[in-house]
């Protein structure tokens, strides 16, 4: 079940989030905490108006909540908006039979007994915005006693800490209902694949809050995280940072094109070893490889083509019966994109700015192509290097406009004019005479400066946000076997 948390400051603000998200959910959270003091007493009414079941939280300020109140004062405004038809009440785990009780009426009452009584289910719930505790497994058991559903939000700093997180399932098998959540950006992963780690249901927040969880509409229309099941095949992109790529877009509409119950996630990624662990754990069949593991990730792969290794990046892997396979869709994409201009013998020779991971792609691409290079690049000593190595010429940055003229093709794949520095000129002032073709690896913003002044110059040009594309289309065919379905056109860039 997707969970929305509602922490509107009145019941008509919460009422019309809830509305806005209502296709993309099965339940609520209204959180008491949020709400100005003057809605409380009308919070018992919320479930008539919201038509779904919906979990009463009045979180504690220690525990995230947003507001201070008398502990004894809490349990009574729990109690009291209680007697609305909730179906769910979340009680945290350390309190007490004396701390639930509380007096209304001058009558003394229990609460956990009244919400027994009336059939309301009781969640017993731990939060820890530090780490994922070492106990965790003993500490769900405890949360579970007396028929509880025991709730954990955990902040995971790892990707060993993502590993104890989805071993819950193994650990626990008995214990049917409980939550699971993964705080934080090393969290993501585990809200996703909720189902997977075993817990009944992932929070998500308001579509157009864009705040650090995951919006509903998000893990509803992308990633379809409620539909995940036992025989979901996994896949991901692996990265640090990862949560800003544009892979889950071009991959998951693509599966669902071709009826492939298959999902593709973003997974933080400190080190790919542990990773490759989890891969295993989980059962992943193949994912993207992004900064900064695509040389990290060689060691173990156990079947690279002969050009990939002689780039010594690779930004695919999938799984075989026996071994990972690698593969560099970059190199085969960017080939794919330039191919027909090569072939007619408008580039003849190449200026490429930039000598990093991109860049060899891009030169050990044109050079199998017999394309004369010459490789730019801030520091002297990189350019030298991949220069050497394939066979190239090297010139320093600054020297750059002294090629117009002399190449067909200007490639870069530095990130000067990348978000946010959209003003820098990758080419430092090439003067483009308008034959060039012009190739930018930047993709946000589409637009950037080398482009503009290349098309105004007459340039033929080809966009950071055609590269992705393609070498996610590539690593789509890798992936699934199939061609990248021509009906789906994923936004990227912008
Ligand atoms: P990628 O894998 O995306 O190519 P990378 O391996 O970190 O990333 O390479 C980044 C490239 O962009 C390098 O060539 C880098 O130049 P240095 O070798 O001098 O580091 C270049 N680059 C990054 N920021 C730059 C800047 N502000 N100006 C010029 N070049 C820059």
């Amino acid at each position: 079940m997707l969970c929305l948390t509602l922490t509107g400051s009145s019941l008509d603000e919460d009422a019309h989030i809830l509305e806005r998200n209502r296709n993309y959910i099965s339940m609520a959270e209204l959180r008491l905490d949020a709400l100005d003091a003057s809605e409380l007493p009308a919070a018992k009414d919320f479930p008539r108006r919201a038509g779904l079941p919906l979990i009463l939280t009045f979180r504690r300020k220690a525990d995230g909540g947003l507001r201070s109140v008398p502990e004894k004062k809490r349990i009574a405004f729990l109690a009291d908006a209680a007697q609305g038809g909730y179906a769910y009440v979340d009680l945290e785990g350390d309190l007490r039979k004396a701390d639930l009780r509380y007096e209304k009426e001058g009558a003394r009452h229990d609460l956990e007994a009244d919400l027994k009584a009336r059939g309301v289910k009781i969640i017993r719930s731990f939060h820890d915005f530090k780490s994922v505790p070492d106990n965790i497994y003993d500490l769900i058991v405890k949360l579970s006693k007396g028929g509880a559903i025991p709730k954990v939000a955990v902040t995971p700093h790892s990707v060993a800490d993502v590993i104890t997180l989805f071993r819950v399932k193994k650990e626990i098998p008995l214990i049917k209902d409980m939550i699971v959540v993964g705080m934080g950006d090393w969290g993501v992963c585990t809200r996703i694949l909720y189902k997977r780690i075993g817990s009944m249901l992932s929070y998500c927040c308001d579509s157009s809050s864009g705040i650090g969880q995951i919006d509903a509409k998000t893990m509803k229309t992308l990633y379809h995280a409620d539909e995940v099941d036992e025989r979901t095949h996994i896949y991901g992109v692996i990265g640090n940072p990862v949560l800003h790529s544009s892979s889950p877009q071009i991959h998951n509409p693509a599966f669902r094109a071709i009826h492939y119950n298959a999902i593709y996630v973003p997974f933080l990624v400190d080190d790919v070893r542990p990773f490759l662990r989890l891969a295993e754990m989980i059962q992943i069949h193949g994912f993207s490889v992004t900064i900064p593991h695509k040389r990290a990730i060689i060691p173990y792969i156990g079947h690279l083509p002969r050009e990939v290794m002689k780039i010594g990046a690779c930004n695919t892997v999938v799984h075989t019966a026996r071994m990972w396979r690698g593969t560099n869709t970059d190199y085969y994409a960017f080939l794919s994109l330039v191919r027909s201009d090569i072939e007619s013998g408008r580039i003849k020779s190449a200026l490429v700015i930039g000598a990093g991971g991109a860049a060899r792609a891009v030169v050990f691409a044109l050079r199998n192509n017999l394309i004369p290079v010459t490789i730019v690049n801030r520091t002297a000593e990189h350019a030298q290097y991949l220069a050497r190595e394939t066979l190239s010429s090297w010139d320093t940055l600054e020297n750059t406009p002294k090629y117009a003229g002399k190449v067909d093709l200007v490639v870069n794949t530095t990130s000067v004019g990348m978000v946010p520095d959209e003003d820098g000129d990758a080419s430092m002032g090439f003067p483009f005479t308008g034959k060039e073709v012009a190739f930018d690896f930047v993709y946000k913003p589409r637009e950037t400066v080398f482009l503009k002044k290349a098309e105004a110059a007459g340039c033929r040009c080809i966009h950071g946000a055609d590269q992705l594309l393609e070498q996610g289309k590539l690593q789509f065919e890798e992936f699934s076997g199939y061609h990248y379905p021509p009906q789906i056109h994923p936004e990227i860039g912008g």
